[in-house]
């Protein structure tokens, strides 16, 4: 008999996700509006508001009512100190408002991330586009749609023709700017279409998902961002890698993604590294 966890993934889970993701779309789109609360955290652009954590605890509560002895991992909790432990255990991987920024200006690209692991095995993902009530889903060895629309990946390998997503990160000091500019430099120098960032990793990377464009890298990203959006893009048909080309390492700070393995090595082989350590060594 299949184990617990699996009976019960393949009944209520993602169900229960895409409950609890809704639910708190209609408080960030309520809260978008009124005044907030910001706080800095790493850097004077890693910004937090109260929504941030009310989401984050809205999720948590009602995910451990009904998975009493699931584990947590969430953007808040460890800004405040919490381990971020990817264990063998069944794992919900939360960030409650993506966006953060986007979030406190009014600018329309924010969302909720809800990822899950088993055995350290990335098993779904829901990404809710919070303004225009999409709802990316992907459960592994199932498809990955927007709201009930099948994604498909870009089939593109030639990075003279492709359109390329990045996000800065939170560092702002000249060394990482330098890095960062640089590594867009090589990237337009190489001849692509064109560079674009949105402020929210987790919605670009559901853009790949679904061939708006060709590829994504990023230095400064976290588990919270990567984790939904991985099952996302991979059920999409599309690679998910460490920017060294080895296999992904969710707890590694950085990314590429592309809709084939051949853009993917192109963008890893020319990226300088931009240093951020890792989620699972604080
Ligand atoms: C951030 C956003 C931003 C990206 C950062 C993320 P947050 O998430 O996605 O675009 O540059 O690396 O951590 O803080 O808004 O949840």
């Amino acid at each position: 008999q299949a184990p617990m966890w699996k009976r019960a993934l393949d009944k209520r889970l993602s169900k229960v996700a895409s409950r609890s993701g809704a639910l708190v779309c209609l408080i960030i789109r309520k809260a978008l509006t009124e005044e907030k609360r910001i706080s800095t955290k790493t850097s004077t652009a890693d910004l937090v508001t109260e929504t941030d954590h009310l989401v984050e605890d809205l999720i948590i509560s009602e995910l451990r009512k009904k998975f009493p002895s699931h584990r947590f991992i969430a953007e808040e909790a460890a800004a405040s100190g919490a381990k971020c432990e990817l264990t063998h255990s069944p794992t919900w991987i939360i960030d409650p408002i993506d966006g953060t920024c986007n979030f406190v200006h009014r600018f329309p690209a924010v969302a909720v991330s809800i990822g899950f692991a088993v055995h350290q095995e990335l098993e779904f993902g829901v990404i809710y586009h919070c303004m225009e009530e999409r709802l990316y889903s992907g459960r592994r060895g199932r498809g990955a749609f927007c709201n009930s629309q099948r994604l498909q990946v870009s089939r593109e390998t030639d990075l003279s023709k492709a359109l390329v997503l990045t996000e800065i990160g939170p560092k702002r000091d000249p060394a990482t700017l330098r890095l960062f500019l640089g590594n867009m430099e090589r990237l337009l120098h190489a001849s692509a279409h064109g560079v674009r960032m949105i402020g929210s990793s987790t919605l670009a990377l559901c853009h790949l998902a679904s061939g708006a464009a060709d590829a994504y890298y990023q230095f400064g990203l976290h588990c919270w961002d990567l984790a939904a959006a991985t099952v996302i893009i991979r059920e999409a048909g599309g690679i998910v890698m460490d920017t060294s080309g080895a296999p992904l390492d969710l707890m590694a700070c950085r990314v590429v993604a592309a809709g084939t393995r051949e853009m993917a090595m192109f963008i890893a082989q020319a990226l300088q590294t931009i240093n951020y350590g890792r989620d699972d060594d604080q």
